[in-house]
């Protein structure tokens, strides 16, 4: 089908232009601002850089992930200028469902002038400054914007002088002046009955309002002492455009992300409340002593391990010779002491799981965090889970790391991400080997059920078998020795779950047994006979545990774990599940009945010359399988 239009279409399109020459607008487009085109079009007139009328409609779409990402935008300028409380609201009318946010803060306020500039796009008291959170001139209008087309802004840098100025999009779009002004402040001694009732009653959510909510004030005089020398007002009143669509999922999310991106701020003392409840600091670093993780209970371990800090030299720019300092850090979350606390615990209340492996911070405020980051080559990995990067930089470095205005997220520039990447490498590969062992290990515990399974049917399957397996116990005294020797394996073999009775019990029924070591100079198995038992030893280490058994171990684990509520991976697909476990156990066979074999060749008297070209074959068998799966590490080369 062609693109072009028909002749009639054409023509019709044509006569409509030559009678107006803006005729493709749009039908929501301000009509202000097609009187002021109209009007530059025929010339004469000067024109002005900005068309304010379509300008603030289209700033409307700057693009903030979520309505938190916008209201960041005010708790920053609350925190920037001074403020020690910040309160946000977020409050649905029960009349007619529609939203009002309101932001208020104790901070050192503005002058009705600067507040004049500050409310116009670009007006900035900190422009292009790095050392602080503002920098661009934008955030609040932005973001008011971006969530309601009507925005009033209070401030007062004295007692009951509140001076209001207010951004209305419809008005300005029908504003027909070629130059719009922001209009003068407004002085009032009082606020606004709806800006009261916010901020002196308990919001609808948190529910129990008694027990989760502080309020600032209950009453007008109340609120106007407490509102006290200076502060400023951010108030949203038509908000059209938000995330979610309860007070519940608004306030929630808002809580749960400035938790963790004012974490430091919090630490030092300041105070943020979100419908009337303190947002607790999380820190997914889990190094504060003070954050949200450590007041969880039986929690033996509270901290994360450092594993390094550096500093770094970034240039400021691509190519630039003046540099900037640049802070990773790399921490390894205490696997052992967490992994036991089961899976709700470690995905809800320790956010564990919550893809925080690498946050950024600028100027002490999150910018960004990320499961992955691939200028980092920081790929997904099963580990990730269980580190941590928290990369610190300052407003110098803002080029490197590609922050844009609304400054809600990292889009690292080569040049800068190069120079993170050489000093991770080393380190990040060591502690993901560390981790990936400790992993293993814990698998390998709890992998005893499936193991069982195999080892029964085996034990099950000997009475069917042509040959049986060598005896080597006939006389009282040997058959006495052999029931100590088995006490001393089954020491060995315990599980958790096990008494040493119940494991004795275990291994004198079974004939076939298996255990684990992780050993990098192992063979990917080994099978001895040994006291009449068929004893597999599975190598953690080896890639053939890491990329055949341990992900179908993980998979057939997920149906009594995923219902269990405690593995990580865990997904609910039982059918896969259930094959995934006979597929393990048939694998288990195949070692048991080739050690088996090889027990049966070596003879009763388990030849020795036999027993060392078997043991021979496994390590020479080991190697070959190694190579060929490590290959696909190399094949691109
Ligand atoms: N809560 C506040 N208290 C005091 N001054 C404020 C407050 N909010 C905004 N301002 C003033 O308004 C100005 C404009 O704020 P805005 O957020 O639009 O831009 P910015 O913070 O300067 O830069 P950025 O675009 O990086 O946020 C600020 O520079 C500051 O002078
Ligand atoms: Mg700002």
């Amino acid at each position: 089908m062609s693109n072009r239009p028909s002749p009639t279409e054409s023509a019709a399109i044509t006569a409509a232009e030559a009678t107006d020459p803006l005729a493709q607008w749009g039908e929501t487009a301000p009509r202000g601002g097609r009187a002021v085109l109209n009007r530059l079009l025929k010339g004469d007139v000067k024109v002005p850089m900005f068309l304010g009328q379509t300008l603030i409609k289209s700033l409307r779409d700057q693009g903030y992930n979520t309505t938190t990402s916008a209201l960041c935008e005010f708790v920053d300028n609350s925190f920037q200028w001074g403020a020690t409380e910040v309160r946000v609201y977020i409050v649905q009318r029960k009349r007619d469902k529609t939203f009002r946010i309101l932001v208020v803060d104790n901070g050192q306020g503005m002058s009705p002038s600067v507040q004049q500039v500050a409310m116009s796009f670009g007006g900035s008291m900190a422009y292009e400054a790095r050392t602080g959170i503002s920098r661009f001139g934008m955030g609040m209008k932005t973001a008011g914007l971006s969530i309601s087309p009507t925005f009033d802004n209070y401030t007062w840098d004295e007692p009951r002088a509140y001076y209001n100025v207010t951004l209305d999009v419809n008005e300005i779009g029908s504003n027909r002046s070629n130059l719009l002004e922001v209009p003068t402040p407004q002085m009032n001694d009082d606020l606004p009955s709806d800006i009261v009732d916010i901020i002196t009653r308990p919001t609808a959510w948190p529910t129990n309002p008694q027990e989760s909510q502080t309020l600032m004030a209950t009453s007008r005089e109340e609120l106007h002492e407490r509102l006290g020398q200076s502060g400023t007002i951010v108030y949203l009143p038509d908000c059209d455009r938000l995330t979610w669509k309860t007070e519940k999922k608004l306030a929630d999310h808002a809580i749960k992300e400035m938790g963790r991106v004012y974490r430091r701020f919090i630490a030092q003392g300041k105070r943020l409340y979100v419908n009337n409840r303190l947002v607790e600091a999380f820190d997914p670093t889990y190094q504060m002593p003070t954050a949200r993780h450590t007041q969880v209970e039986g929690l033996t371990e509270t901290r994360s391990r450092l594993i390094f800090s550096k500093p770094i030299e970034v240039p400021v720019a691509d190519g630039s010779a003046k540099t900037t300092r640049v802070t990773v850090k790399l921490f390894a979350l205490p696997y052992e002491a967490w992994v036991g606390l089961g899976r709700t615990t470690l995905k809800n209340t320790l956010h564990v799981y919550g893809d925080f492996t690498v946050s950024f911070m600028r100027n002490d405020r999150e910018v960004d965090i990320a499961a992955t980051v691939r200028a980092l080559n920081l790929n997904k990995h099963s580990t990730n889970n269980w580190l941590r990067l928290e990369i610190d930089f300052n407003g110098e470095a803002d080029e490197g790391f590609g922050i844009a205005s609304n400054k809600q997220g990292v889009r690292l520039r080569d040049f800068a991400a190069e120079k993170i990447r050489n000093l991770i490498e080393e380190p990040l590969a060591a502690l993901r080997k560390e981790l990936a062992e400790l992993k293993a290990r814990h698998v390998a515990l709890k992998s005893s059920s499936t193991v069982s399974e195999a080892e029964q049917r085996a034990t099950g399957a000997e009475g069917l078998q042509g040959k049986s397996l060598p005896v080597e116990a006939e006389t009282d005294e040997q058959k006495a020795d052999l029931e100590k020797n088995l006490r001393a394996l089954a020491t060995g073999l315990k599980r958790d779950s096990e008494t040493d009775l119940q494991a004795f019990d275990r291994v004198k029924r079974s004939r076939f047994l298996t255990r684990t070591v992780h050993n990098d100079y192992y063979p990917f198995f080994d099978s001895e006979y040994k006291y009449e038992r068929v004893i597999l030893t599975v190598n953690t280490a080896h890639p053939f545990y890491q990329k055949v058994w341990e992900p179908l171990q993980s998979l057939s684990r997920t149906t009594a774990a995923g219902a269990a509520g405690e593995d990580e991976d865990a997904e609910a697909n039982p059918d896969a599940a259930n094959t995934c476990t006979e597929v393990l156990v048939g694998l288990q066979m195949l070692f048991f009945s080739l050690a088996r074999t090889q027990a049966q060749m070596a003879g009763h008297d388990q030849n020795e010359e036999r027993k060392q070209l078997f043991k021979n074959f496994r390590k020479e068998w080991s190697a070959n399988l190694e190579t060929q799966l490590r290959s696909d590490l190399t094949a691109d080369l």
